[in-house]
């Protein structure tokens, strides 16, 4: 995988922004895995940026969501579905028409599952994934030791993972939902390119297990290691762990720009 060491958390959403408008302009109606969370918000607006200065083309875009509560109506602000629109749709001017999501109320949540794999695979796959990561290295809502095979299924969440997510919530962490909805591991792998964006010190133990530990299922974002096309980008802060920092600010320095990520 490529670590990308940048110097804050803008840097990095300018660097993915930009990877973002080269891959529109390679492929217009790219479909655009997206993630909540406070990381990939500097993303979200770089791309608002350049689509308003005329330098990234969204108008055919389409944009797929990683995860999802069970049990939020898809109305309720903090449902995923409600947070992307918000976030993301509505800042870059794209439609719910072109938004794909598993269905978090569904009476049958195995069948909304399935039927969400089926989605991206009948919709050709997901071109660019954004991710975040959890700070005990869960990818969408994939918490320790899920399967690195699993497909899009209900997963219960960690007490770890609501308190760090009850801030959405008025900080009161009984209203966030034990029940998820994520797309599975081996579901995230068939992104064409992922990129993980990591930000702040308290992820610096989940970045260097990541890209230097063992790929293991207690870990989940260390499946990044199987991927042939993984970017990691951090800020110093994130990449404070890394014993291979050196090595990667050398490579990147030294790397065409043409390439991009
Ligand atoms: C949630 C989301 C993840 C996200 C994580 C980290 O658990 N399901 O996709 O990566 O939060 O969020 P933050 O970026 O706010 O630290």
């Amino acid at each position: 995988m490529e670590v990308v060491i940048v110097p804050d958390a803008q840097a990095g959403g300018e660097l993915i922004a930009e990877a973002l408008a080269a891959l529109l302009r390679r492929r217009p109606d790219a479909l655009l895995g997206v993630a909540t969370g406070s990381t990939p918000l500097p993303v979200y607006r770089a791309l608002a940026a350049r689509v308003r200065a005329g330098t990234a083309d969204v108008s055919h875009a389409r944009i797929a969501q990683l995860d999802e509560y069970v049990g939020l109506p898809a109305d309720h602000p903090e449902s995923y579905r409600s947070v992307l629109a918000r976030e993301v749709l509505e800042p870059l001017g794209i439609g719910m028409d072109a938004f794909l999501g598993p269905d978090g109320t569904a009476a049958d949540v195995p069948g909304a599952c399935a039927a969400y794999d089926r989605a991206l695979a009948a919709a050709g796959g997901v071109d660019l994934q954004l991710l975040g990561i959890g700070t005990d290295g869960h990818i969408g809502f994939n918490e320790p030791c899920s399967s690195l095979a699993s497909r899009t299924r209900i997963k219960t969440l960690t007490e770890q993972t609501r308190i760090d997510n009850a801030r959405f919530f008025d900080g009161d962490v009984t209203q966030v939902p034990h029940h998820v909805i994520t797309q599975g591991i081996g579901t995230i792998l068939e992104a064409r390119h992922l990129v993980l964006l990591a930000t702040g010190e308290g992820k610096a133990d989940a970045v260097a297990a990541t890209v230097e530990g063992p790929v293991a299922a207690v870990c989940p974002a260390s499946a990044l290691q199987l991927h042939p096309h993984a970017t990691v980008v951090v800020d110093e802060a994130a990449a404070s762990k890394l014993k291979l920092a050196d090595y990667f600010r050398h490579t990147w320095a030294d790397k065409p720009e043409w390439q991009g990520i």
